[in-house]
């Protein structure tokens, strides 16, 4: 039984659950985890050893011994700076094709319990409630239309001076949810235990306080 309280917070991609994630972390003083990153760090060590993101052995073998770390908001990977590297959309699509072989997602699971620490952890990803952290206070679903996702995407890209294709950013999240709903291990859902936020209509802002509203009910059961 972990004793350190974890608010999972689960969704598919570019529905804001890294910015809320993050905002709901700072707003507690907990620590925080981004999933993601670890799978994204994943398919660009194995892309740099030449290995295939498709050979599980060999990219299990790569997840097992990452040598990354989080340096407040740097991400560091064989000792350089990989923050905007591993952001990309080609690492973004390797990263959904490693995280479905089984040996990849075992190797990362004990790694991830490990940064539930005093006095609390927010994660986000796509299992923090269901497998990884599944004894969580508090699950949270937290998703927009595919449509304002892309946007989103879009807008992020173009605020960082990279080129950008909407409908190509539709399409690319549509085939990574697809891919991530439906894996064998771990697949993408919303527990029923999880509580669905909904950001179609709603800023970082707002998103951050409903998160909180629910853990402040939760912290007092
Ligand atoms: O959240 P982010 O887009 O950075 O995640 C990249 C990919 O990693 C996702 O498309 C998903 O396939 C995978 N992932 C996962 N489980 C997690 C977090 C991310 O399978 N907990």
């Amino acid at each position: 039984m972990n004793l350190v309280p974890v608010i999972a917070i689960d969704g598919p991609s570019a529905s804001g659950k890294g910015t809320v994630a993050h905002g709901v972390a700072e707003a507690l003083g907990f620590h925080y985890l981004d999933s993601g990153a670890l799978y994204r760090l994943t398919a660009l060590a194995a892309g740099r050893r030449g290995l295939s993101w498709d050979d599980e052995v060999a990219v299990a073998g790569v997840a097992a011994a990452l040598d990354a770390r989080f340096d407040g908001e740097t991400i560091v990977l064989d000792g350089a700076d990989v923050s905007s590297a591993i952001r990309s959309e080609d690492i973004g699509v390797g990263a959904s094709r490693v995280a479905a072989l089984p040996a990849v997602r075992a190797a990362l699971l004990q790694r991830q319990r490990g940064y539930a620490r005093m006095p609390g952890l927010v994660a986000d990803g796509r299992d923090m409630g269901s497998v990884v952290f599944p004894e969580a206070p508090l699950k949270v679903f937290l998703t927009a239309s595919a449509a304002v996702r892309a946007a989103r995407r879009y807008q992020q890209l173009i605020g960082r001076g990279e080129a950008a294709d909407l409908a190509a950013i539709t399409a690319d999240l549509e085939t990574r949810d697809a891919r991530d709903r439906a894996r064998s291990v771990s697949p993408l859902a919303q527990q029923a235990d999880a509580l669905l936020l909904d950001t179609d209509g709603l800023g970082i802002a707002e998103a951050v306080d409903q998160v909180l509203a629910w853990w402040r009910v939760k912290a007092q059961a």
